[in-house]
């Protein structure tokens, strides 16, 4: 049986996991195991399992096993959603509108970014987490020159991301290699891109009919780049089940593109039901059932290793 499969339910179980702590977190006394703020333990044993590298991560796509990704925006979400065997956390620039309130994330700064990307940074850190951190570069941060993406991209990284993100094709490619060639890892994106929200007309399925070529063109110069990660939003799940197969050194992270791509992202709100509006097709709440976040992102994580999120006849295009 895989390790994602008995992953225990929840955290304080987590928590024995690793090297022992001297007592079972749920034996201590308030004394010695109470935090402020319901936030996370003070010390936690060092976990048994491996961080997640890209070597990892390739080897999970090697062996068939799914990728999981989550958002996360704050210390303790991402610890609950590293303890929930989340393997990618991205601090999407998402944030500016479900954390900020604004209309789209073309408003999302750069030191902003870099707030919350250092906060998810230190809540994995606190809890000796595994999590491989990605954190977005927002709208204006590198679309000047492949210099002013590094200038960005080394805010992020110094903040704690193991990897950025950049939206878009053509004219990124070279921008993704002069990063990659600097030790940067990139993680592209393809589809519905957020930050040009105005540019597409709204928010609306991409790369059908005759815009697949193009898409398919600007997948693979991407991985010729060196990108390691794609992410397809909103995309056919047709395409992005041929692009993963195109794709095998840049694992393709689907959202709302069909269930044969490398991996899974979903915005944390949405699939936590946070959502005072309609989601969109592509979200499952997954707390419908759960009595805990934690229980929740592991249910998550279960259904995307186990193929039965998404479900292409409920969830794709
Ligand atoms: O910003 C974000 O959260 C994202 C995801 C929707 C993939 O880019």
């Amino acid at each position: 049986m895989c390790g994602w499969l008995t992953r225990p339910a929840n955290l304080s179980e987590q928590r024995t996991w690793g090297a022992a702590p001297s007592k079972p977190l749920s034996t201590m006394t308030a004394a010695s195991n109470a935090t402020p703020y319901g936030t996370l333990p003070p010390a936690s044993p060092v976990a048994d399992r491996k961080p997640i590298s890209l070597p990892r991560l390739n080897e999970l796509r090697l062996r068939g096993e799914k990728i999981t990704m989550l958002t996360a925006y704050d210390a303790t979400f991402a610890a609950v959603a590293d303890a929930a065997g989340v393997e990618c956390i991205l601090v999407g620039d998402s944030l500016g509108m479900v954390c900020q309130g604004l209309p789209s994330t073309v408003g999302v700064s750069l030191e902003t970014m870099r707030y919350h990307t250092e906060s998810v940074a230190r809540g994995v850190q606190r809890v000796q987490g595994t999590a491989w951190i990605i954190g977005d570069l927002p709208f204006g941060a590198y679309q000047e020159s492949p210099e002013q993406a590094l200038r960005s991209a080394t805010v992020l990284m110094q903040a704690g991301a193991h990897m950025v993100k950049l939206e878009g094709g053509g004219w990124t490619t070279e921008t993704v290699r002069f990063l990659v060639e600097r030790g940067i890892p990139v993680c592209a994106h393809l589809g519905l891109t957020p930050q040009t929200v105005h540019a597409l007309g709204g928010y609306r399925v991409q790369g059908r009919g005759d815009a697949a070529a193009k898409l398919r063109q600007e997948a693979l110069a991407l991985q010729d780049a060196g990108a390691a990660m794609l992410v397809l939003e909103m995309v056919p799940a047709s395409l992005s089940a041929e692009l993963t197969e195109a794709l095998p050194r840049c694992h393709t992270i689907g959202i709302g593109a069909g269930k044969d791509t490398a991996g899974q992202v979903l915005v944390m709100h949405d699939m936590l039901g946070i959502n005072l509006g309609k989601n969109p097709k592509f979200v499952r709440n997954f707390m419908t059932g759960q009595d805990s976040v934690l229980s929740a992102m592991s249910a998550y994580v279960h259904a995307v290793k186990s193929g039965s999120f998404p479900d292409n006849s409920l969830h794709a295009w």
